[in-house]
């Protein structure tokens, strides 16, 4: 983890979608260089939370302090603008701030080397891409503008398990080497203890009880025998309980 410096602040904040409360006085802070994996069951406030943090939706209640520079967003599907090729899909950004053609290029290609994009798959339109790649070309476009902060929401549940884990460790890599910090939304407890410093569960209701643990070592330091420890540990923990127990508990 990088240094004490906050970079982001949420300080109470509340939030109801049309009269139903979805979150109430919650607290969350990131430090320079941490990852934060956010987790709880579906429609808990996840995706809430990420947006009220990036400035993308505002919050009824409360306030969000950004202390850093630039963010990127990773959603669960890429999101690529179909008429352009991988290369100009992922300097889109770059372009936006007005980034000369000739770095962006050098930048592209770095990118793409980074999250494993070949020159010919570069070429390729997002329609000729597979899943897997795509989610490849949304990361390379996150992190080409050099993000000091990355929101992450859901970005490899739709991908197929094996490649699952190397983006995972693409993200791990790649948040080590830059020192950005991430809030990690995922419901996979298994990504959350792979990608992240520290875990935050959210309850299903918004009046529920909010857990934080901080997960020992150092994400991609970490051994398979203690993930899956970990994973175990925590999957028989009361405390996780809603996490794996369905839809049952929803009124
Ligand atoms: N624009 C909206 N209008 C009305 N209700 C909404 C809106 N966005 C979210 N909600 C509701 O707020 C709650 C939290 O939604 P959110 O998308 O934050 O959940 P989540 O934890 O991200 O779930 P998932 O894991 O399924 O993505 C849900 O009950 C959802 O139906
Ligand atoms: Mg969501």
């Amino acid at each position: 983890m990088g240094g004490q410096a906050v970079k982001l602040v949420l300080e109470r904040v509340g939030h109801a979608f049309l009269g139903r409360a979805v979150l109430e006085d919650f607290d969350l802070a990131l430090t320079d260089g941490e990852v934060v994996a956010l987790i709880g069951p579906s429609g808990c406030g996840k995706t809430t939370i990420l947006q009220i943090a990036a400035g993308l939706l505002d919050p009824l209640r409360g306030r969000v302090r950004r202390h850093y520079r630039r963010h990127a967003v990773v959603f669960q599907e890429p999101r690529l603008l179909p008429w352009l090729a991988a290369r100009d899909n992922i300097a889109y950004g770059l372009r936006m701030n007005g980034i000369a053609r000739d770095l962006r290029a050098a930048m592209v290609a770095q990118r793409a080397q980074d999250v494993g994009l070949s020159a010919h798959d570069l070429d390729k339109y997002p329609a000729e891409l597979s899943g897997g790649m795509r989610q490849r070309v949304a990361v390379a476009r996150a992190l080409a503008v050099r993000p000091d902060m990355v929101y992450f929401d859901e970005p490899f549940t739709a991908v197929d398990v094996g490649l699952k884990r190397i983006l995972q460790d693409l993200v791990i890599e790649a948040a080590a080497r830059e020192q950005f910090s991430a809030l990690f939304v995922t419901h996979d407890l298994s990504e959350a203890v792979r990608v992240a410093h520290r875990l935050v569960l959210l309850p299903r209701r918004a009046d529920g009880t909010i857990v934080e643990r901080a997960i020992a070592g150092e994400p991609g330091r970490r051994s398979e025998r203690a993930i899956f420890a970990l994973v175990e540990a925590w999957s028989a923990d009361p405390a996780f309980r809603e996490l794996f127990d369905g839809r049952e508990s929803l009124h």
